[in-house]
């Protein structure tokens, strides 16, 4: 490997978009490759990393060509949820078969469907001796990482650990068909988002020396689901308006609102919980992304909607609808935050930052596909939870096989 880690982006679409601006925050590596199927995103991505000077991309429409593109040293998995399998496996089966050399992989958010996909991901990296890192950016975000860093030093070092951790993520809706169904998404905003809240309050949760895996052992899960919005007559017809008869609520609902309490286990024997809320029912500013931590003598709070700046428009200013103040921006009028660098704010650049970092020493990142793996675990326990409407025991809590009734397509709300 040269000393720079030359990265290949598989997926051109929402996501591997703010990659490519977190990359103006990454040293020592390129973006030297963008495969996709659509050859008009991958050419404007191409054309963004060399407006951004964060590479010159080859651009392919194969995934195994791009991780045979002998300039590629590591590569960030970024295709749909019910493509992973099937993307992972066209990746392995290039190294494994000797006709291309990695030094890693790194894996979107959430990791897979159902336990049963995410092993066959991890075995299928591990199978091929690859380093490999979990994409989940909101355990990189500053803010958190600052936050949570000062109250564990000042706070918990004095009056013991944190107990309660709160983490919520909210916006208005997915931006692509796919999302919106179970089947092909793996369930509704619980598998979307809920990944995101329940590593968050693991992360939490752990001491920043800390291995959450050995740290936080959960004892039980509760949760529930529900259709609060997108079920409603007026909604159901407005999805099919705007993503096509696929997305038919009336026959094959998501849930647009998930909430789970998770307790843990610390190392040291004491109680902590964990709770998350998600939906795809909130109309305010943004995309809205809620910590807290509470201790004995301390709390933490944080807030993505708290910005730094806000712009207001009287109703004179009228003008097209976009997301150039926020992540699924809901207004152009009024007093609204503005969130600045977005890819920093969310965790995308610390997170990339740390992948290469990682991949180029040789080593394992932080955050892993063990990790993703275990969120994974937790989301079918929430879901079988919500299912069955009961309390599930962590150790009792048989999932492997498991696959929810959203995903199934037979959930009626
Ligand atoms: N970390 C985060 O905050 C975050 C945010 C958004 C999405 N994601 C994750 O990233 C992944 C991609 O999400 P996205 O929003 O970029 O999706 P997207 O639909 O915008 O982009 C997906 C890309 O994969 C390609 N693709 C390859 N095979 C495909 C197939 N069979 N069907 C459809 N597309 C195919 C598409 O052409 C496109 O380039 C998902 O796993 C999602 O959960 C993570």
């Amino acid at each position: 490997m040269a000393d720079r880690l030359g990265v290949g982006l598989v997926g051109s679409g929402f996501i591997a978009d703010f990659h490519v601006q977190a990359f103006v925050g990454v040293r020592d590596a390129d973006i030297v490759a963008i495969q996709g199927r659509n050859p008009g995103t991958v050419r404007r991505l191409a054309d963004a990393c060399r407006e951004l000077r964060v590479g010159d991309p080859s651009t392919y429409s194969d995934v195994g060509e791009l991780v045979r593109d002998p300039r590629v040293d590591a590569v960030w998995v970024t295709t749909p949820n019910h493509v992973r399998v099937e993307t992972v496996r066209a990746i392995t089966d290039e190294v494994t078969s000797g006709r291309a050399r990695l030094a890693g992989i790194a894996v979107e958010k959430p990791l897979a469907r159902t336990v049963a996909e995410a092993k066959e991901v991890l075995e299928m990296i591990e199978g091929a001796g690859l380093p490999h890192g979990y994409l989940e950016n909101q355990v990189f975000a500053p803010a958190l990482n600052r936050a949570r860093e000062l109250v564990w030093r000042r706070g918990a070092a004095v009056a013991g650990p944190p107990y309660l951790a709160r983490c919520a993520e909210e916006h208005s809706g997915p931006h692509r068909a796919w999302f919106w169904q179970g089947a092909m998404q793996g369930g509704g905003v619980l598998n979307d988002m809920m990944c995101h809240s329940v590593e968050a309050g693991r992360h939490l949760l752990t001491p920043p020396d800390g291995e959450r895996l050995m740290w936080l052992r959960p004892t039980s899960v509760n949760a529930s689901i529900a259709s609060l919005k997108w079920t409603r007559p007026g909604y159901a017809d407005e999805l099919i308006r705007r993503w096509g008869p696929e997305v038919d609520y009336r026959r094959a609902p998501a849930e647009d609102y998930a909430r789970a309490t998770i307790t843990y286990l610390t190392a040291e024997g004491q109680q902590a919980v964990a709770e998350a809320t998600t939906s795809w029912s909130y109309v305010g500013a943004g995309l809205r992304l809620g910590f807290e931590l509470l201790g004995p003598e301390y709390s933490l709070a944080a807030s993505s909607l708290d910005t730094e700046a806000t712009v207001f428009f009287s109703r004179e200013v009228r003008g097209a609808a976009g997301e150039d103040l926020v992540e699924k921006q809901n207004a152009e009028q009024g007093l609204l935050p503005v969130v600045a660098d977005e890819a920093a704010t969310y965790g995308y650049t610390e997170q990339d930052r740390h992948m290469v970092r990682a991949f180029g020493d040789g080593v394992m990142p932080a955050e892993t596909l063990h990790d993703g793996l275990f969120v994974t675990r937790l989301l079918m326990s929430c879901y079988l939870s919500a299912q069955e409407g009961r309390t599930i025991a962590w150790d009792s809590a048989d999932v492997d096989e498991f696959v929810p009734e959203v995903a199934q397509g037979t959930w009626r709300p």
